[in-house]
Protein backbone atom coordinates (compact mmCIF):
# COMPACT_ATOMS: atom_id res chain seq x y z
CA UNK A 1 0.00 0.00 0.00
CA UNK A 2 2.58 2.65 -0.88
CA UNK A 3 0.67 5.90 -1.34
CA UNK A 4 -0.97 5.39 2.03
CA UNK A 5 0.64 7.60 4.46
CA UNK A 6 2.47 5.50 6.92
CA UNK A 7 1.58 7.74 10.00
CA UNK A 8 -1.85 7.79 9.13
CA UNK A 9 -4.63 5.14 9.77
CA UNK A 10 -6.42 3.54 6.95
CA UNK A 11 -9.26 0.53 6.10
CA UNK A 12 -8.32 -2.07 3.51
CA UNK A 13 -11.42 -4.63 2.77
CA UNK A 14 -10.72 -8.59 1.52
CA UNK A 15 -13.79 -9.65 -0.09
CA UNK A 16 -15.79 -12.52 -2.65
CA UNK A 17 -17.29 -15.58 -2.21
CA UNK A 18 -16.15 -18.45 0.03
CA UNK A 19 -13.25 -20.33 -0.84
CA UNK A 20 -11.96 -17.41 -2.82
CA UNK A 21 -8.58 -17.16 -0.63
CA UNK A 22 -10.13 -13.88 2.08
CA UNK A 23 -8.51 -15.60 5.14
CA UNK A 24 -5.18 -16.38 3.09
CA UNK A 25 -4.71 -13.02 2.40
CA UNK A 26 -5.39 -11.72 5.75
CA UNK A 27 -2.94 -14.11 7.26
CA UNK A 28 -0.61 -12.91 4.59
CA UNK A 29 -0.98 -9.28 5.54
CA UNK A 30 -0.54 -10.21 9.42
CA UNK A 31 2.50 -12.18 8.53
CA UNK A 32 3.84 -8.96 6.51
CA UNK A 33 2.84 -6.68 8.89
CA UNK A 34 4.45 -9.00 12.17
CA UNK A 35 8.00 -8.91 10.12
CA UNK A 36 7.93 -5.40 9.80
CA UNK A 37 7.68 -5.36 13.66
CA UNK A 38 4.01 -4.04 13.86
CA UNK A 39 2.07 -4.94 16.61
CA UNK A 40 -0.75 -6.87 15.67
CA UNK A 41 -4.58 -8.50 17.07
CA UNK A 42 -6.42 -10.85 14.97
CA UNK A 43 -10.28 -10.92 15.29
CA UNK A 44 -12.92 -12.69 14.79
CA UNK A 45 -16.70 -13.49 15.38
CA UNK A 46 -17.59 -16.42 18.22
CA UNK A 47 -19.91 -17.88 15.53
CA UNK A 48 -17.36 -19.29 13.68
CA UNK A 49 -16.61 -22.09 15.21
CA UNK A 50 -15.03 -24.13 11.87
CA UNK A 51 -12.24 -24.73 12.51
CA UNK A 52 -10.80 -23.46 15.94
CA UNK A 53 -12.17 -20.54 18.12
CA UNK A 54 -8.20 -19.54 18.95
CA UNK A 55 -7.05 -19.14 15.46
CA UNK A 56 -8.40 -17.93 11.80
CA UNK A 57 -7.60 -20.82 9.47
CA UNK A 58 -8.35 -20.62 6.07
CA UNK A 59 -9.79 -23.42 3.88
CA UNK A 60 -6.79 -24.78 2.75
CA UNK A 61 -5.36 -25.24 6.35
CA UNK A 62 -2.80 -21.52 7.16
CA UNK A 63 -3.74 -20.51 10.53
CA UNK A 64 -3.11 -17.76 12.67
CA UNK A 65 -3.92 -16.69 16.55
CA UNK A 66 -7.23 -14.98 17.06
CA UNK A 67 -8.88 -13.45 19.78
CA UNK A 68 -13.04 -14.47 19.42
CA UNK A 69 -15.46 -11.49 20.47
CA UNK A 70 -19.26 -11.74 20.73
CA UNK A 71 -20.17 -8.43 18.82
CA UNK A 72 -17.43 -5.87 17.58
CA UNK A 73 -17.44 -3.57 20.44
CA UNK A 74 -15.41 -6.14 22.23
CA UNK A 75 -12.79 -4.83 20.09
CA UNK A 76 -12.36 -1.83 21.44
CA UNK A 77 -12.53 -3.06 24.51
CA UNK A 78 -9.88 -5.85 23.86
CA UNK A 79 -7.69 -3.25 21.91
CA UNK A 80 -3.98 -3.18 23.61
CA UNK A 81 -2.51 0.02 23.71
CA UNK A 82 0.79 -0.87 21.51
CA UNK A 83 -1.46 -2.27 18.78
CA UNK A 84 -0.89 -0.26 15.60
CA UNK A 85 -2.58 -3.28 13.76
CA UNK A 86 -6.02 -4.84 13.87
CA UNK A 87 -7.58 -7.80 11.69
CA UNK A 88 -10.89 -9.12 11.51
CA UNK A 89 -12.00 -12.15 10.05
CA UNK A 90 -15.79 -12.92 9.17
CA UNK A 91 -16.90 -9.73 9.52
CA UNK A 92 -20.20 -10.83 7.69
CA UNK A 93 -21.43 -12.00 11.17
CA UNK A 94 -20.85 -9.09 13.35
CA UNK A 95 -23.34 -6.59 13.80
CA UNK A 96 -23.17 -3.20 11.97
CA UNK A 97 -20.93 -0.89 14.52
CA UNK A 98 -18.28 -2.88 13.19
CA UNK A 99 -17.79 -0.16 10.59
CA UNK A 100 -18.07 2.24 13.31
CA UNK A 101 -15.15 0.47 14.96
CA UNK A 102 -13.25 -0.02 12.19
CA UNK A 103 -13.69 3.96 11.54
CA UNK A 104 -12.56 4.90 15.20
CA UNK A 105 -9.28 2.86 15.03
CA UNK A 106 -8.38 4.23 11.55
CA UNK A 107 -9.03 7.53 12.74
CA UNK A 108 -6.85 6.97 15.72
CA UNK A 109 -3.71 5.86 13.39
CA UNK A 110 -4.18 2.30 13.17
CA UNK A 111 -4.19 0.11 10.19
CA UNK A 112 -7.11 -2.15 10.35
CA UNK A 113 -7.66 -5.16 7.59
CA UNK A 114 -11.36 -6.74 7.16
CA UNK A 115 -12.41 -9.55 5.27
CA UNK A 116 -15.94 -10.99 4.75
CA UNK A 117 -18.02 -12.56 2.08
CA UNK A 118 -19.63 -9.38 0.49
CA UNK A 119 -22.54 -11.56 -0.52
CA UNK A 120 -24.52 -14.36 1.56
CA UNK A 121 -25.81 -17.85 -0.31
CA UNK A 122 -28.80 -15.77 -2.04
CA UNK A 123 -26.17 -13.27 -3.57
CA UNK A 124 -27.33 -10.66 -1.35
CA UNK A 125 -24.93 -8.18 0.35
CA UNK A 126 -24.07 -9.79 3.69
CA UNK A 127 -24.82 -7.81 7.02
CA UNK A 128 -22.45 -4.91 7.34
CA UNK A 129 -20.07 -5.46 4.07
CA UNK A 130 -21.43 -2.92 2.80
CA UNK A 131 -21.08 -0.22 4.99
CA UNK A 132 -16.99 -1.60 4.88
CA UNK A 133 -16.85 -1.82 1.69
CA UNK A 134 -17.91 2.29 1.60
CA UNK A 135 -15.75 3.34 4.57
CA UNK A 136 -12.59 1.46 3.31
CA UNK A 137 -9.77 3.19 1.29
CA UNK A 138 -8.76 -0.42 -0.59
CA UNK A 139 -11.30 -3.12 -1.38
CA UNK A 140 -9.94 -6.18 -2.94
CA UNK A 141 -12.87 -8.20 -4.22
CA UNK A 142 -11.16 -12.10 -4.60
CA UNK A 143 -12.53 -14.47 -6.69
CA UNK A 144 -12.45 -18.69 -6.77
CA UNK A 145 -13.11 -20.50 -9.49
CA UNK A 146 -17.03 -21.95 -10.70
CA UNK A 147 -17.37 -25.77 -9.66
CA UNK A 148 -19.81 -25.89 -12.45
CA UNK A 149 -18.18 -23.93 -15.73
CA UNK A 150 -14.59 -23.09 -14.00
CA UNK A 151 -15.36 -19.07 -15.09
CA UNK A 152 -14.23 -16.76 -12.13
CA UNK A 153 -16.63 -17.59 -9.24
CA UNK A 154 -18.09 -14.14 -7.30
CA UNK A 155 -21.26 -15.89 -5.99
CA UNK A 156 -21.63 -18.67 -3.03
CA UNK A 157 -23.75 -21.28 -3.59
CA UNK A 158 -25.50 -23.13 -0.77
CA UNK A 159 -26.63 -26.52 -1.13
CA UNK A 160 -28.87 -28.43 1.30
CA UNK A 161 -28.95 -32.77 0.16
CA UNK A 162 -27.63 -31.64 -2.74
CA UNK A 163 -30.17 -29.00 -3.88
CA UNK A 164 -29.83 -25.43 -4.22
CA UNK A 165 -30.72 -23.78 -0.82
CA UNK A 166 -34.17 -22.10 -1.08
CA UNK A 167 -34.01 -17.90 -0.74
CA UNK A 168 -36.32 -18.17 1.84
CA UNK A 169 -33.58 -20.07 4.41
CA UNK A 170 -31.79 -18.37 7.14
CA UNK A 171 -29.03 -16.63 6.05
CA UNK A 172 -26.52 -17.60 8.78
CA UNK A 173 -25.59 -21.57 8.51
CA UNK A 174 -21.79 -21.92 9.57
CA UNK A 175 -20.10 -24.63 7.13
CA UNK A 176 -17.75 -25.33 4.18
CA UNK A 177 -17.52 -27.70 1.53
CA UNK A 178 -20.03 -29.78 2.78
CA UNK A 179 -22.59 -26.76 2.36
CA UNK A 180 -20.70 -24.53 0.20
CA UNK A 181 -19.53 -24.42 -3.33
CA UNK A 182 -18.09 -21.21 -5.48
CA UNK A 183 -19.85 -20.21 -8.48
CA UNK A 184 -20.02 -17.40 -11.18
CA UNK A 185 -23.45 -15.41 -11.95
CA UNK A 186 -25.01 -17.92 -14.58
CA UNK A 187 -24.28 -21.15 -12.69
CA UNK A 188 -25.51 -19.43 -9.08
CA UNK A 189 -29.20 -21.05 -8.32
CA UNK A 190 -31.72 -19.26 -5.88
CA UNK A 191 -35.29 -20.94 -5.85
CA UNK A 192 -37.47 -18.59 -4.76
CA UNK A 193 -35.98 -15.38 -5.29
CA UNK A 194 -38.50 -13.07 -5.89
CA UNK A 195 -38.76 -11.65 -9.17
CA UNK A 196 -37.71 -7.96 -9.50
CA UNK A 197 -38.29 -6.02 -12.68
CA UNK A 198 -37.23 -2.59 -12.16
CA UNK A 199 -39.77 0.44 -13.23
P1 LIG B 1 -15.42 -18.12 4.50
O1 LIG B 1 -15.80 -16.92 3.71
O2 LIG B 1 -14.24 -17.89 5.36
O3 LIG B 1 -15.29 -19.33 3.66
O4 LIG B 1 -16.58 -18.39 5.57
C1 LIG B 1 -17.90 -18.04 5.37
C2 LIG B 1 -18.77 -18.53 6.50
O5 LIG B 1 -20.06 -17.96 6.33
C3 LIG B 1 -18.98 -20.04 6.54
O6 LIG B 1 -19.03 -20.48 7.90
C4 LIG B 1 -20.36 -20.25 5.96
C5 LIG B 1 -21.07 -18.97 6.34
N1 LIG B 1 -22.14 -18.54 5.46
C6 LIG B 1 -23.37 -18.22 6.01
O7 LIG B 1 -23.58 -18.30 7.21
N2 LIG B 1 -24.37 -17.78 5.16
C7 LIG B 1 -24.18 -17.64 3.81
O8 LIG B 1 -25.11 -17.23 3.13
C8 LIG B 1 -22.88 -17.97 3.26
C9 LIG B 1 -22.64 -17.83 1.79
C10 LIG B 1 -21.89 -18.42 4.12
MG1 LIG C 1 -12.36 -17.40 5.64
ZN1 LIG D 1 -20.16 -21.06 -13.67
Amino acid sequence: MPYLQPSGGWIELICGSMFSGKTEELIRRVRRAEIARQKVQVFKPRLDDRYSITQVASHDGLHCEAETVENAREIMTRLRPDTTVVAIDEAQFLDWTVADVARMLADRGLRVIVTGLDLDFRGEPFGPMPLLMAEAELVDKLHAICVVCAAPASRTQRLINGQPANYHDPIILVGASEVYEARCRGCHKVPGRPVQVPG
